[in-house]
């Protein structure tokens, strides 16, 4: 796909209801996309598709039910988006779900179900979309978080899927680029969606007190920075100046950014002891 136009592609995202992909979508429209959003919840889908084409009358919005986790039905929804709209130009791997708590504290079945969808979800979305990429030269962006690049305390799930995620899409990278299909790893630190609002139900002072020593970000924020990333062949994307400094410090002092982290948890520090009283 040429740099710096989305204008006619067709573009195919999980997840594609709610927070970041519905709003990547709105944006994509915006731009000019054909837009496939797939996620489980249907109706979700329906309202998600009648409000970004409020926003932008004209624009061509489908949606498929699917749930990633099923590889079979991944097959089939891609396959029946490609026939739908002339094949798929772009794969947006956005669908996840997060699990927070004390390691202890959390049953394997939480570690099972994180690795599950936003592992093998995105897996067999990219397996079904593989083909149609091929044909098109298309792009393929997997959306992972910095919590897939550096660890954080309660994301014992989460840290791992999205790490296993960032290999797999480092080795899709040599994969697929030669075939001339182009991988980018989109990599957010906290920003406003209903998943945090969720999590701010229940999550551990001390997950605040890491997660947020990068400030949360709006989603406008984040959205800039994905498309303005999006809009690149840059590999690596991660859509705040924060979170690129939090980033390049793990890479060049991570022993200054791990002495931070011990710090913002220390002054809250409960542990699982006090939270099971
Ligand atoms: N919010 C943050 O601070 C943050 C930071 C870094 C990275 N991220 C990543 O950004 C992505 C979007 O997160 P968000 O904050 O926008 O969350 P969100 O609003 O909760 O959206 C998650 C989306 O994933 C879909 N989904 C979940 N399980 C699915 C499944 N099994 N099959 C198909 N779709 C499924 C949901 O739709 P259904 O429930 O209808 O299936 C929903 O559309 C996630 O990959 C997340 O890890 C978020």
């Amino acid at each position: 796909m040429s740099k710096l136009d989305f204008k006619g592609k067709h573009v195919v995202i999980t997840g594609g209801n709610s927070g970041l992909g519905l709003a990547l979508a709105t944006a994509l429209a915006k731009d000019g996309a054909r837009l496939t959003l797939m996620a489980r919840n249907a109706a979700k889908l329906e309202t998600a598709a009648a409000d970004i084409t409020a926003a932008h009358p004209g624009a061509v919005v489908q949606t498929q039910s699917l749930d990633v986790t099923d590889e079979a039905a991944a097959a089939k929804a891609m396959n029946a988006a490609a026939e739908a709209q002339g094949g798929i130009d772009a794969l947006i791997n956005n669908a996840g779900i997060l699990r927070e708590g004390y390691f202890q504290n959390l049953a394997a079945e939480d570690f099972r179900q994180v690795m599950e969808i936003n592992y093998f979800g995105v897996l067999n979305a990219t397996r079904a979309a593989l083909p149609h990429l091929q044909k098109s030269k298309g792009r393929l962006i997997n959306v992972a978080s910095v919590a897939g690049l550096v660890g954080a305390f309660g994301y014992t799930p989460y840290c791992a899927s999205k790490h296993a995620l960032v290999g797999l899409t480092s080795c899709l990278r040599y994969e697929l680029e030669p075939m001339g299909i182009t991988v980018q790893l989109v990599c957010p630190a906290e920003f406003d969606s209903p998943m945090v609002d969720e999590l701010d139900k229940s999550r551990t002072p001390e997950n605040r007190a890491h997660v947020l020593t990068i400030p949360k970000s709006t989603m406008d924020g984040i959205v800039a920075g994905v498309m303005k990333g999006l809009t690149t062949d840059r590999y690596e994307i991660v859509p705040t100046g924060m979170a690129r400094a939090a980033v390049k410090a793990s890479r060049l002092a991570p022993g200054m950014l791990r002495r931070a982290g011990n710090k913002a948890i220390a002054k809250v520090y409960q542990g699982p002891a006090a939270s099971s009283l």
